[in-house]
Formats: structure tokens, sequence, C-alpha cells
């Protein structure tokens, strides 16, 4: 909770000077919008501007310094971010490491090929000691992600801070992930339950634009498509034998599973080219080509093979996904080390200290940890380059861990000090400068 203290304790420690009354009340309505952060997860661009100025920067740069030597990273940010926010909100609930007793989300079928939670880790240990229990691990996803977009030339976007993370992460949840096998209907159904439109799918499918996928995703659509013992008709045969000489028939025994990009225009490229592949049946998924073949959604198809009109909506919509079931400061947490929710505090938590107790400077006295932090397991994070065969599983190398720190839960509703009457005449004053206030 070290964010919720930092940027709350003034609400605890105003007053009790001449003109003790105005900075009261000024204080009062400053918290009474900081309350709305902390109760309803608002989010607003810059929320770090005070707290962690150089927070968005040095995401950034190691963003840019991974991508300078792996330019597959913007996929995989963008895939992470997407199956995090998809599941259980946008609360980092997928960098979880297992534990004993908990199966996370990462361990999911859907998750086990997702790669870059080293790039989070060490995003995050820079952040920590630049400055600690501010940045949360889910603004951290939202933040890389898009730079990883703009360093693959998709569209630059603003992207509102001040998630919390999420406290949860469980296996099953990720099931409503959609299967690449989906049709509209069952893609548009899971899109619609989590809030996002049919516009929203078709948009957010652009983010195959990038990236590469294993060929048994899709080998069904080369072999067996549904049981009939042939290629999917709607895939253009010269993909399908162009892609024969690649993926083995899974009939074969051949357990090799290799690559292939999922946009056969420009690869790499963040671009409208995905959706002129759909139009020519180059669709690697079958959930990307039935988009081109469905009545509802091949009008999108074909509008957003203009990069004009497929930036703007994928901002859109990339913004509405980032917005998903924001936790709260009462059901999320500033995590200290992404890979595992915070330590729980064994005793009753602390309360912030009185205004008469708070030392002048109102930062509160560093507490020490009860009990070391356990020990962190190790995951596999498996990466390729598309063609090469099936990824080599490197044991995940953890970054040391940063000292646990205990801060001080803030109550809420929050105690305020009692309003001292008669109040003096109202007076209008300019508002204090406030990076919290949502409403500004
Ligand atoms: C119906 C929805 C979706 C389905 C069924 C789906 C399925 C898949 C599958 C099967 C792969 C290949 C994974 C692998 O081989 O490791 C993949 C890759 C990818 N997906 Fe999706 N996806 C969906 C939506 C999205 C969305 C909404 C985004 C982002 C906004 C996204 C971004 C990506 C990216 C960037 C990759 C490439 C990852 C890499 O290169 O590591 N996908 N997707």
């Amino acid at each position: 909770m070290g964010r919720s203290w930092q940027n709350m304790n003034h609400c605890t420690r105003a007053g009790g000077r001449t003109p003790a009354t105005l900075a009261l009340l000024l204080s009062v309505v400053s918290c009474v919008a900081e309350l709305a952060w902390h109760v309803e997860g608002v989010t607003i661009v810059g929320f770090y501007s005070a707290t962690c100025p150089k927070a968005e920067t040095i995401i950034q740069q190691e963003v840019q310094s991974r991508f300078n030597s792996d330019p597959t990273i913007s996929a995989a940010l963008l895939r992470m971010f997407f199956h995090d926010c998809f599941v259980q909100g946008c609360d980092a609930s997928i960098l979880i490491d297992p534990t004993p007793g908990n199966t996370p989300e990462k361990q999911s079928g859907p998750n086990l090929t997702l790669r870059g939670f080293d790039l989070i880790d060490a995003i995050k240990s820079k952040l920590e000691a630049e400055c600690p229990g501010i940045v949360s691990c889910a603004d951290i996803i939202a933040i890389a992600t898009r730079d990883a977009v703009a360093l693959v030339g998709g569209p630059s976007y603003e992207v509102k801070t001040g998630r919390f993370d999420g406290k949860r992460s469980r296996s099953s949840d990720a099931n409503i992930l959609p299967s690449p096998d989906s049709d509209v209907d069952q893609a548009s159904s899971a899109f619609a339950s989590q809030g996002l439109s049919l516009d929203d799918l078709v948009v957010l499918l652009g983010a195959h634009t990038t990236g590469f996928a294993r060929c048994g995703f899709f080998s069904d659509r080369l072999y067996d498509f549904q049981g009939t013992g042939q290629p999917d008709p709607t895939m253009n045969p010269a993909l399908v034998s162009r892609l024969k000489g690649v993926c083995p028939d899974p009939a074969s025994g051949n357990s090799s599973d290799p690559t292939v990009f999922l946009d056969q225009g420009t690869r790499d490229a963040f671009d409208s080219s995905f959706y002129s592949q759909l139009q020519k049946h180059n669709g690697i998924l079958r959930i990307d080509q039935v988009l081109q073949d469905d009545s509802r959604t091949s009008p999108l198809v074909s509008r957003f093979t203009e990069t004009d009109a497929f930036f703007p909506a994928f901002i859109s919509s990339i913004t509405t996904l980032g917005a998903l079931n924001l936790k709260t400061a009462e059901t999320g947490e500033i995590r200290l080390d992404c890979r595992r929710v915070n330590p729980t505090t064994p005793n009753p938590p602390a309360i912030p200290p009185s205004p008469a107790q708070a030392p002048a400077s109102g930062a509160p006295p560093p507490r020490k940890p009860s009990s070391p932090p356990p020990s962190r397991p190790t995951t596999t994070a498996p990466a390729q380059p598309p063609g090469s065969g099936s990824p080599p599983v490197k044991p995940h190398k953890s970054p040391s861990s940063p000292p646990p720190r205990r801060f001080p839960r803030l109550p809420l509703p929050l105690p305020l000090p009692p309003l001292p009457l008669p109040l003096p005449p109202f007076r209008r004053l300019s508002p204090p400068a406030n990076p919290f206030n949502p409403f500004p």
C-alpha cells in the first residue's frame, strides 16, 4: 500500500495551523477527489508525474533496449497485455508465479507460450530503485505495450495510469480466453462477456499484424479441418502448401512445433497488412480468417485495410481494453515484486501517524518487515525466432528481489480531522496542484 500512503498522508495531516481552516477545506476537497481514485480505480494520464517522474522514461528505455536485441519483444508484450486485461482485468495477475497452494494464470493452456516476463521484472527492478512501492506492475505492462507498439511502427497513444495490481491469479480464470479455432460468434461472445464489442474484436485482432504462432494452433487447418481429412477450404491453397512445408502433420507423430508469422504480408511491422492478407485468405489462425468470411465483420476488415482507419480504431479499442475491471485500493495493491502478491500483514494493519505524531517532513518512519520474503519459484520463459523449431526451454533467471517493505494500510473511509467551527467566510482560491486529482 505504499502508494496509498504516500499519496494520501496529507489527508490526515492537514490543519492545525493558522490559517488552518482554509487549508483544511482545500485538503478535504482534494482528499475527496483522491478517494474517488482509491475507491473506484480511476486512472489518469501522467499519474506518476509527481510521485515517480522518470517512470515512463525508464520503462521506455528498457523496452527500447530489449527491442534492440530482440524485436519480437513487441509482439510478446502486446499479447501479454491482452491476456492480462481479459482475465480479471488489467491487474498484472498474468505475472504471478506458482506457489504451493496456487496454480496461477500463467500456467493455463493459452498462457503457456507468453513471453517477456523477464523484461517486466527488469523494469520493475529499476522502478523500485527509483521510487519504491509506487509504480504498479499493471501500469508497467500497459506502458511497455504502448512503447512496444510504437517501436514496430504502430500508432502512438497516451496511456492512463494509476492501476492497482490484483491479489488473485488462478489458472482456471484464464479459460475464458477465446480459442484460435473460434468462429465470430464464439469470439464475440467471449469479448462481450468482458465488455468488449464486435468492433473491438476485429480491431484488436489487428494486433496479429505482428508476431508469430506455433503450428500446433492451426495445423488442423492444413491437414484435417474439422474431421474432413482435408485442409480448411477458406485458406488460400498456395498458403496451405507453403505451410505444409513448415508444419508437420500432427498425425505423423512428429511433435516439433515450429512457428510462422501471423501476418504473411509485412510480418514484423505494425500496419494494416494483416487485414489485406485476410482478404487474400492468408489468415493463419481460424479466428483471423473468419473475420473476412463473416458478413458482420468483413466490412470492418475492408475498412481497416486503410491505416488511417485502423490506427485510430486501434487506439480506441486498446484504451478500452486497458480500462477493464480496474482494481481499487481495497481490492488491489502495489506489488513490490511483480511475480508475487505482497506478503500479508500478520498483525492488524498499522494506522498512519496522527497529525500530532507525524514528523514535520511528513515522511513516515521506515518500517521493518517482520519476516523475510518466501523464496521465489522459477518458471520457464519460451522464446524463439520464427521458423526455428520448438523453443529452447530456458530456466527463468529471477532478478534479485527487492527487500520487502511494509506500508501502513490506509483505513477507508478515511478519518479526516474534525472541522473547527465556526467556519470563516468562503473565499474562492485556486486549487492546490494535485497530480492525483482525477477531476481536474
Ligand atoms: C479471439 C481472440 C484471440 C485469439 C484466439 C488469439 C490467439 C492467438 C494465438 C493462438 C497466438 C499464437 C501464440 C503462440 O503460438 O505462442 C497469438 C499470438 C499473438 N496474439 Fe493473439 N489472439 C487473440 C486476440 C489477440 C489480441 C486482442 C491481441 C492484442 C491486442 C493479440 C495479440 C497477439 C500477438 C501480438 C501475438 C504474437 C505473440 C508472439 O509473437 O509471441 N491477440 N494469438
